[in-house]
């Protein structure tokens, strides 16, 4: 039955959605209107791939947490759906927050989601009590399951609290589902802890995946966990981070744990840690396993530190990153924009060994919906340039900047003057490094983003832009002489 809250929003939907598609990027996902966070549910059910989202479509900023949802084949179209839960029960008045989705045996679609349910204490505090819940559906319709919540604080291990568990991530493996779920433990500082049920409505605790120890901020929310390329891979969210060397930024942080699932007591014996993306807008990636076996993941292209930062204009706050193919080399995690990319590439214009040595534009090359790739050496294999520049959205008062230093070997991202009307850090800086004396930078750009892979995967970073759109210049300049390629390709959605 769909209830009150869940009719309210679906009305909300109808109504408005139709007169917001004119601001929207042409591939990355929105809500549409109003509040987005965190990607939910990002799962293959009946030969399609649907998302949901952390979701408040009357404002945009955060409130009471609904689960937006949408689906694709190709992750760039994204068919709109009704919303599909409302925060509407005893258990979730206070929000549906995140969680994950699997196709059961019986071709049901189960979303398991943390139910938020805040109590005012004599003392003015307010207590939170975050449970895992159920919901099962057909695609579009879904109903919370009788006896919810289906795990809650008696299933915790010593030390975890009620108050910060959440964010259940939920896969089936033989005849078992699992689920790993976020909690702050005795110490303050967040662990990993993993449950199995044989029906997804019994549940019982297995172990501690993993602990931060206040090693990699506090309380660790939003985690994944898969096998890829013959490792064990963790994702986690920190809150409170504080900065590690240019590897991890203060706040609102991400974190990879690669490693090796010890088979006894299935905790992650971790070989290398490092951070997802290292731009200034990403947060609580999820990802699925497609059917030709990419491990594909999507985040937040936004972050709780940047999440106030908006252009009153738009009609909506919060975009998803685009999907990304996930793989592990030499002990590191590569990413790359799903192939499916490629099919909307349109005009290409390319240029091979430019010598640049100052400041330089190249015809054709422009815009703000483009898939380019900028190949870099240095022009005199006497004496290495010091450092080379790309400004993309460019006119004579706006630019983003990416630079690049051999002396240091760092990217610094600047997005002073992309229009942001709030004074927030806008410049990030992350260590790269030249193979075989090459960089390559590959830019994607979608209206109000930037996406930026180094090194065929190598490094990610996001960030969100709001320049006005008639600044679409590129050029480059370096300090030292450069030999550089550039490839460009228009992106065209139909
Ligand atoms: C992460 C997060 C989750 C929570 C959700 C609430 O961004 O804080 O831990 O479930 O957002 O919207």
């Amino acid at each position: 039955m769909t209830s009150k809250a869940l009719q309210k929003v679906r009305d909300f939907e109808k109504k408005y959605l139709p007169y917001v598609q004119a601001e929207q990027p042409k591939f990355h996902l929105t809500g549409g209107i109003g509040w987005i966070n965190d990607p939910n549910g990002f799962a293959p059910y009946k030969g399609e791939y649907h998302l949901f989202f952390q979701y408040y479509p009357y404002d945009t900023k955060w409130g009471p947490m609904h689960w937006g949802h949408v689906k694709t084949r190709d992750f760039l179209h994204w068919e709109r759906l009704p919303a599909a839960m409302a925060p509407d029960t005893e258990y979730d008045r206070d929000g549906c927050f995140s969680g994950s989705a699997v196709e059961t045996p019986d071709g049901k679609h189960l979303l398991m989601y943390t139910g938020v349910r805040n109590v005012r204490r004599r003392n003015g505090m307010i207590e939170a009590f975050q449970t895992q819940c159920i919901a099962i559906g057909d695609g579009v319709n879904y109903e919370k399951v009788d006896c919810n919540p289906v795990i809650q604080g008696d299933l915790l291990p010593e030390g975890g609290s009620t108050q910060d568990f959440r964010d259940p991530k939920i896969w089936r493996e033989g005849d078992m589902y699992y689920a790993v779920i976020g909690n702050r433990c005795a110490d303050t500082s967040g662990n990993i802890l993993l449950y199995r049920s044989p029906d997804a409505m019994h549940w019982e605790f297995v172990s501690v995946v993993s602990a931060c120890h206040n090693q990699y901020g506090s309380m660790w929310e939003c985690p994944d966990l898969f096998r890829l390329d013959e490792k064990d891979v963790l994702l986690v969210s920190p809150q409170e981070m504080t900065a590690i060397g240019l590897e991890f930024h203060p706040g609102n942080a991400n974190v990879c744990l690669i490693g090796q699932m010890d088979p006894d007591t299935h905790h992650l014996m971790r070989e290398n840690v490092q951070a997802i993306d290292y731009g200034l807008d990403f947060y609580a990636p999820q990802t699925l396993l497609t059917e030709d076996g990419r491990r594909v993941m999507i985040g937040w292209m936004q972050n709780w530190e940047t999440s106030s930062c908006k252009l009153s204009s738009l009609r909506f706050m919060g975009q998803m990153t685009l999907p990304r193919e996930l793989s592990i080399r030499g002990g590191r995690l590569y990413q790359n924009p799903v192939r499916e990319l490629e099919r909307y590439r349109g005009i290409k214009i390319d240029y091979h060994y430019v010598l640049i040595n100052g400041e330089t534009s190249l015809r054709g090359i422009n815009g703000r919906y483009l898939d380019m790739t900028v190949t870099i050496r240095p022009g005199n294999e006497a004496s290495m340039f010091k450092w080379f520049r790309l400004y993309v959205a460019r006119d004579g008062e706006h630019f983003t900047l990416i630079r690049f230093r051999p002396d240091t070997s760092t990217i610094k991202v600047d997005r002073t003057h992309s229009g942001f009307p709030h004074d927030i850090v806008n410049v990030r800086e992350f260590p790269v490094w030249m193979k075989n004396g090459v960089l390559k930078m590959r830019v994607i750009m979608d209206r109000y983003s930037l996406e930026l892979f180094v090194n065929d995967g190598e490094q990610a970073a996001s960030f969100v832009l709001y320049t006005p759109l008639e600044a679409n210049a590129i050029s480059f300049s370096s300090d030292g002489s450069v030999l550089m390629d550039v490839e460009k390709y228009e992106l065209e959605m139909n």
